[in-house]
């Protein structure tokens, strides 16, 4: 339960970043108290999670616990269950073996619950194409109980925070890929969830709006457990205080983004990837 500490603790937050953008200001308005909790249990908790297809096994009992103030990136090559885990934990897939706990609550077992205090990003587009994207999260916010001047509210803050105000009223399948990634960002923030896993956060996005995104990340982490995945390496040095490298099911490395660097003479984590994953393949 929510009792069990993460094993290595408290990490330090990665912050002292630079610029400040409508992001920012408007997670300040949002998200704006301070502090990390230092002691708190883990927010979500993974343990010896696995899903096989038939006879292939895409994700090998993976275990893992996420306290608040953590970003976790999520790094392995196409293929690695990468997605496969973070859908088990959003409740969208269901485990062949193991158990994903959100909050303390089990997403199998207590699926209100844990939905309730979790944010999810999928990988690729939102559904209901033809919707208006403040329909849309209008919709979401519904979804999620609220109602009236809350939902409205709920809506005004999500599209601040995810730069969608100009295509509010367009409908989601005009919308260019990048945007299309902001409405599903702007749905998983909406009802301010202490945990978010993100499938590949900034994956279409251009590169003020990756920096943005990480920005908006950063400024979340102290209050919120996050899980991202993503195949930008440099965006792990610049939002993950951990990361975990998964190849072909299984966690081959979970450290620091700095620990990871120091496995290569090269320090750089490009080759600690290419290094763990491909002696993996082997
Ligand atoms: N519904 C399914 N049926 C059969 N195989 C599946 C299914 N979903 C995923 N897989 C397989 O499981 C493996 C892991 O897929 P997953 O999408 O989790 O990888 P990933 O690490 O997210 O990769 P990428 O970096 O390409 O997004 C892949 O081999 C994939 O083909
Ligand atoms: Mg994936």
């Amino acid at each position: 339960m929510l009792a069990r500490a993460h094993p290595r603790g408290q990490r330090g937050l990665i912050l002292g970043y630079a610029g400040l953008g409508g992001l920012h200001r408007a997670a300040v308005a949002v998200f704006g108290r301070s502090g990390n909790r230092a002691g708190d249990a883990a927010l979500i908790e993974i343990e010896g999670l696995t899903k096989r297809f038939g006879t292939f096994t895409a994700v090998d009992r993976v275990s893992f616990t996420v306290p608040r103030g953590e970003v976790l990136g999520f790094l392995g090559p196409n293929g690695a269950g990468k997605s496969t885990t973070m859908r088990m934990l959003a409740g969208f897939v269901t485990p062949t073996e193991g158990t994903a706990r959100v909050a303390g609550f089990d997403v199998q077992t207590r699926p209100v619950q844990a939905r309730r205090e979790l944010g999810f990003l999928p990988e690729g587009a939102p559904t209901y194409p033809d919707m208006t994207v403040i329909g849309f999260l209008g919709f979401c916010a519904g979804v999620r109980g609220y109602h009236g001047a809350a939902r409205n509210r709920r809506v005004e803050q999500a599209l601040a925070l995810t730069g969608l105000e100009p295509v509010a009223v367009q409908p989601v399948e005009t919308l260019s890929k990048g945007f299309k990634r902001r409405v599903g960002l702007a749905q998983a923030l909406l009802h301010d969830p202490p945990v978010l896993v993100l499938d590949e956060p900034t994956d279409g996005l251009d590169p003020n709006q990756k920096h943005e995104v990480r920005t908006l990340i950063r400024r979340m982490a102290p209050e919120k457990a996050i899980v991202i995945s993503t195949h930008i390496l440099e965006e792990v040095d610049a939002v993950c205080t951990r990361a975990i490298v998964i190849a072909a099911g299984r966690i081959v490395a979970d450290d620091t983004p700095a620990a990871l660097e120091r496995l290569h003479p090269s320090g750089r984590l490009d080759d600690v990837f290419r290094a763990l994953t491909t002696k993996q393949a082997a």
